[in-house]
Parts: structure tokens; C-alpha cells; sequence
């Protein structure tokens, strides 16, 4: 997968996208992670990117034309197969973003992921957006943690990534619950003791404890995600 970001701050992605799961992806070519400084499609001596809204308000507005024409470079010509790359804007008022939407944009050959700054962006540039994603009902300073976000979630799902395909699968939300106890040495730590059936060896007890614990936890911490059937 591509992801192509947007953004007035670049530096900050470097770090975060060359460690750990996100380094190990994009070094073996499954991930292919790229960040393009929208100050490059200025044409001013300072390289502005924002200004005061029509009829006046707090703060700054990120301009429309820099984004248009990063997005007439970026959005380019469709791929052998004819698709084009989704454009994904970040912005409170988006779709929240959740694993369904995760699983849904990790089936996508390239993402182009713009990220707002100051007070938001200029109504119009939203026309170029396939999708806007909200990470949550708050507003943060900047869509950049947004796109860090998405991407980290999305590049565990792509193939090759995770060490063990079930892994994926098995994990809270995937399977509509949240994910049962899990626990590693030692057997016993300050007198808090792993639960008998784990040590016992016997698989299809410790599928259905995982079973039962999973629905428990999904009742008591989040019965949202149960619906009314429970
Ligand atoms: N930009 C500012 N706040 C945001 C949020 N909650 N989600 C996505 N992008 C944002």
C-alpha cells in the first residue's frame, strides 16, 4: 500500500513511521510511506498556507489553492488497473474512525492523507476529499496524529506485517468484542496468579474461558458494541 500525507509539518511523521511495526513494514515494500511539504505549492516569498477567515472569527484558516494544486501533482493518473488514489481529509466533523473503517481503507492500492491545521481548512478544498475521518469527538491541533493514527492501525492489517496472521483476527473489535485477558510470565507476581484454565493445556477450555471472558468484558466496559440483542 501507498500513503502519500499532506501536511505544513513533515518532520514529525519520520519518527514514528521508521520504528517498529511501521519501519519493519515499510522496509520490506509492504508499506510505502511518503510525506510532501504543502509549502512546496506556495508561490509567495514566505510560503503562506493560511489566512483569516471571511467574516471575521478566532484564528487562522488553511488556504484552499496550496492543497488544490498538491492535489492536481499528488491525486495524478490512474493506476494499470484504473483506480485512483483515495483522498482522505482529517477533520472533526469526518466519519469516526473505527476497525470496520480501518479493515475497509486497508483493501486500498494508495491513500493521500491531507492534515489540517490552525482553526480548519477553506470550505472548497473539501471538494477534492473521497472521505473525511474524525478521530473522535475533540478537537486536536492538527490532522498530522490523525494520519499517524490511521496509518498504524491500517499498515497492522496489511499481509506480512503481523508476525502471526491470527493475530489480527483474534484481537478486540475484529471479532465484535473486546479482547479477552491475556497474560505471560510469570504464573504468579505479587500474589496475583495467571487463571488455572491457561496453565491446564487443555485448548478447547481455554478457547471457551477466552470466550466467555471476551462477551463478559464486552458487557461490563463497553455494551455499546453488543447492541440490543443482549
Ligand atoms: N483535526 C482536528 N481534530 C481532529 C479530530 N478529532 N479527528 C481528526 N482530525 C482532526
Amino acid at each position: 500500500m501507498r500513503i502519500d500525507v499532506l501536511t505544513i509539518f513533515p518532520e514529525v511523521f519520520e519518527p514514528y513511521a521508521s520504528t517498529s511495526m511501521l519501519g519493519r513494514a515499510r522496509e520490506r515494500g509492504i508499506l510505502d510511506f511518503r510525506t510532501h511539504n504543502l509549502r512546496e505549492w506556495t508561490h509567495d516569498r514566505h510560503h503562506t498556507t493560511d489566512d483569516e477567515p471571511y467574516g471575521g472569527g478566532a484564528g487562522q484558516l488553511m488556504l484552499a489553492e496550496p492543497i488544490f494544486e498538491a492535489l492536481d501533482d499528488l491525486q495524478g493518473v490512474p493506476a494499470m488497473d484504473g483506480t485512483f488514489a483515495t483522498t482522505i481529509f482529517f477533520t472533526p466533523t469526518g466519519r469516526p474512525f473505527d476497525q470496520r473503517l480501518a479493515e475497509e481503507l486497508a483493501q486500498q492500492r494508495q491513500l493521500i492523507m491531507v492534515c489540517g491545521r490552525y482553526e480548519g481548512i477553506d470550505e472548497r478544498a473539501y471538494s477534492r476529499a473521497d472521505l473525511c475521518i474524525s478521530l473522535g469527538d475533540y478537537v486536536l491541533t492538527g490532522g498530522e496524529l490523525a494520519a499517524l493514527t490511521v496509518t498504524d492501525a491500517l499498515c497492522r492489517l496489511l499481509p506480512g506485517v503481523l508476525g502471526n496472521a491470527a493475530s489480527a483476527a483474534d484481537e478486540s473489535f475484529s471479532t465484535g468484542l473486546l479482547e479477552y485477558p491475556q497474560y505471560t510470565r510469570p504464573a504468579e507476581l505479587r500474589g496475583l496468579k495467571v487463571p488455572d484454565v491457561l496453565l491446564s493445556g487443555n485448548h478447547a477450555e481455554i478457547a471457551k474461558w477466552r470466550r466467555e471472558q471476551a462477551l463478559e468484558r464486552t458487557q461490563r466496559l463497553r455494551p455499546d458494541l453488543l447492541g440490543e440483542n443482549f
